[in-house]
């Protein structure tokens, strides 16, 4: 049996696919057959995002692509973003963690809003999402969830107190909601990539020997394909030859 048969069809959720991992997560689903719908906070950035994503895959077998504004901070936004999706796609099967911002600097130099927004973005929307996400996985089939994490949930290094502490308790989530819910046939998986060539806030930008945002994407097929009686519960990527910046 082909395995892209087992994705086709499927309802997903990725936040942030309006660019960087997020996007090529999004793409990748959409050429397994999955329907995907995707948010973010710049209504132009995501508007982009879904005219090419819809000029770029579709044809038979091919997922559609739908995208609304949604800061995931903001509970009542998320809310309303899952109205939409249940609007829009009807159901849920996947939901990606992917949005995410990074806000490198000293405990001394790093201010209340910044560690706020950080551990706002990074770890309480998460928890929402999947709170939400676990509503329309409880009623149905059971579901899957894959947060993209870092290999800086693992490793701390200076100036990352903050990022640092979003993807560790990411982790911790992660696990917990593992245990949790694996008896309500929900897999979850961490996923947890060093330096992605992508324009993330506060590190260096794009650079070929970074791992690539499609590579990211593929790891994340793969763990979904896996037959249902297996998890992937944690996967850690890593360029094989680290560069300098
Ligand atoms: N790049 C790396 O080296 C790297 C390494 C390991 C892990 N990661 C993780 O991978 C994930 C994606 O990173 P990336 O490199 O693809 O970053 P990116 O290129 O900066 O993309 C981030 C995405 O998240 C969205 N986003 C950010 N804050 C949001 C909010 N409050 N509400 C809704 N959407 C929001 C952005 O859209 P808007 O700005 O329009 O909201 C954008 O679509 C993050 O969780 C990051 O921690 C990245």
């Amino acid at each position: 049996m082909d395995k892209r048969n087992r994705l086709a069809g499927k309802k997903a959720i990725v936040t942030g696919g309006s660019r960087g991992i997020g996007l090529a997560i999004t793409r990748t689903l959409m050429e397994c057959g999955v329907d995907v719908a995707i948010c973010g906070r710049n209504e132009e950035s995501l508007r982009q995002a879904v005219g090419e994503l819809s000029r770029q895959v579709r044809g038979e077998g091919k997922g559609k692509i739908v995208g609304h504004t949604c800061d995931v901070t903001d509970i009542e936004q998320v809310r309303k973003f899952f109205t939409y999706v249940d609007d829009t796609l009807g159901s849920l099967d996947i939901l990606v963690n992917n949005a995410g911002i990074g806000v490198f600097r000293s405990v001394a130099d790093l201010s209340p809003e910044e560690w706020r927004v950080t551990l706002d973005t990074n770890l309480t929307s998460v928890y929402l999402f999947c709170h939400l996400a676990m509503e329309r996985f409880r009623s149905g089939r059971g579901g899957f969830i894959v947060n993209i994490s870092s290999l800086a949930g693992r490793n701390a290094f200076a100036g990352g107190a903050a990022y640092n502490a979003s993807k560790f308790g990411l982790n911790g989530f992660s696990e917990a909601l593992m245990l949790d819910h694996r008896g309500d046939n929900v897999r979850v998986c961490s996923v947890m990539p060093g330096s992605v060539s992508t324009e993330f806030s506060g590190t260096h930008g794009v650079a070929e020997w970074k791992i690539q945002p499609e590579d990211v994407a593929e790891v994340v097929r793969m763990v979904l394909e896996m037959p249902e009686r297996t998890m992937v519960s944690r996967v850690e990527i890593r360029p094989s030859k680290p560069g300098k910046s």
